[in-house]
């Protein structure tokens, strides 16, 4: 079963740009030797345009040249209102979009949080060591319970939890769309308290967030980001969704009167988002459309940038029909295995820096 997702899912896959926070140097995929990559998703469904282009589409190209690890996290999920029978449909679903997008079973990971409880024990532990004044600043926090998301400890720890996620197993890198940076930056202060008072266990993670489409944005409000909890529909593109419908997204899009294509985020945020899309999707500049475009009229421009993402996601749907629940569920209950085996003496270390080495 496993051999039959390895065979159709190669190829195709493209490593976009890095980079890493202000005060570290550039590094490139060519200069890291197998270092460890993890990653999460939450399973809320709705996985579109955004996710793939800021992050999935990394996950599945960096399985060539690194040791991928890939994580559902079913734990975050609970920090919001949630359905208990919505939540276990919405794990495998979450998984069968990601096998269908090529994350690879044999060369990657797949794993839900929830199987894994050193993930809560390392949470708990970090957060010992997270200063309220740090939690404060996070922007997702407030931007939530602004929202109308119910607040709760479990939403202010948030970034704590994700810090462990990406600690527990000494990943180096982590590819993420633009709006997780300042939970990278967490993560990386709390790798350092914890070396700084326990000793050096935890690599110093960086980012690994796209040059392009790292904050694809709304197609119906172009100042905000394209989400999976927008009311609006229209606001995006599902990665699932018919060609016909993707079309016509693309068409409706919100843009301004001013016809010449051109990037400028600031007074043309529609047409700056739409070329990013579509450099991200044909790996041409941004420049390079400009100039083919500059003169073509919004219409023309929609159709080429709707040609180009309809190319980009064609292969996917195929795959994901092809793919049964019990198919999914058996690559997770490997992956868990498999997660579980590699997390136990990750955290017997900690415990025993910590001081609570135990007798289990
Ligand atoms: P989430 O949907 O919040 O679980 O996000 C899954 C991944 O997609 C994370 O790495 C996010 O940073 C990334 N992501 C979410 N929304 C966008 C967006 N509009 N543009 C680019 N990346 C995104
Ligand atoms: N917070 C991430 C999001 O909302 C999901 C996530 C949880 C994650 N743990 C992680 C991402 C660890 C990267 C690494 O998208």
């Amino acid at each position: 079963m496993l051999d039959r997702y390895a065979l159709s899912l190669r190829g195709r896959s493209r490593t976009v740009g890095i980079i890493v926070p202000d005060d570290h140097k550039e590094q490139t995929v060519s200069d890291t030797n197998r270092q460890r990559i993890f990653s999460g998703v939450q399973p809320t469904g709705n996985i579109h345009l955004g996710n793939y282009l800021g992050a999935f589409r990394n996950w599945v190209s960096l399985q060539d040249s690194f040791d991928t690890i890939y994580c559902i996290v079913d734990l975050h999920a609970m920090t919001a209102d949630y359905d208990p029978v919505a939540l276990e449909k919405s794990r495998i679903e979450t998984a069968k979009v990601l096998l269908a997008l090529g994350v690879d079973p044999d060369r990657s990971l797949l794993y839900t949080q929830s199987q894994v409880m050193e993930h809560a024990e390392l949470a708990w532990i970090l957060g010992t060591m997270a200063p309220m004044g740090v939690l404060n600043r996070m922007t997702q926090f407030k931007d939530k319970t602004a929202m109308g998301v119910a607040s709760n400890l479990g939403l202010y720890s948030y970034p704590v939890l994700m810090a462990a996620d990406i600690l527990l197993y000494r990943a180096n890198l982590v590819p993420v769309g633009e709006d997780q940076r300042q939970h990278i930056e967490v993560t990386r202060d709390l790798a350092e308290r914890f070396n700084n008072r326990f000793g050096d266990l935890f690599p110093i993670p960086d980012g690994y967030i796209p040059e392009t489409s790292a904050r694809v944005m709304s197609f119906t409000d172009p100042a905000s980001k394209m989400s999976k909890s927008d009311a609006k529909e229209k606001s995006r593109i599902l990665i699932l969704d018919d060609q016909d419908v993707i079309r016509k997204r693309i068409r409706s899009a919100v843009t301004d009167s001013d016809p010449e294509v051109r990037y400028d985020v600031d007074t043309k945020p529609g047409i700056a988002n739409l070329l990013e899309i579509m450099s991200a999707c044909t790996g041409r500049s941004v420049d390079d459309l400009v100039d083919e475009y500059s003169g073509a009229g919004y219409g023309a421009f929609k159709d080429a940038v709707a040609d180009a993402v309809l190319e980009e996601l064609a292969p996917f749907k195929p795959r994901y029909k092809a793919l049964t629940n019990g198919d999914v569920r058996a690559v997770l209950a490997e992956g868990g295995g498999r997660a579980r085996e590699l997390a136990g003496p990750y955290e017997a270390e900690v415990r025993k820096a910590v001081g609570i080495k135990g007798y289990r």
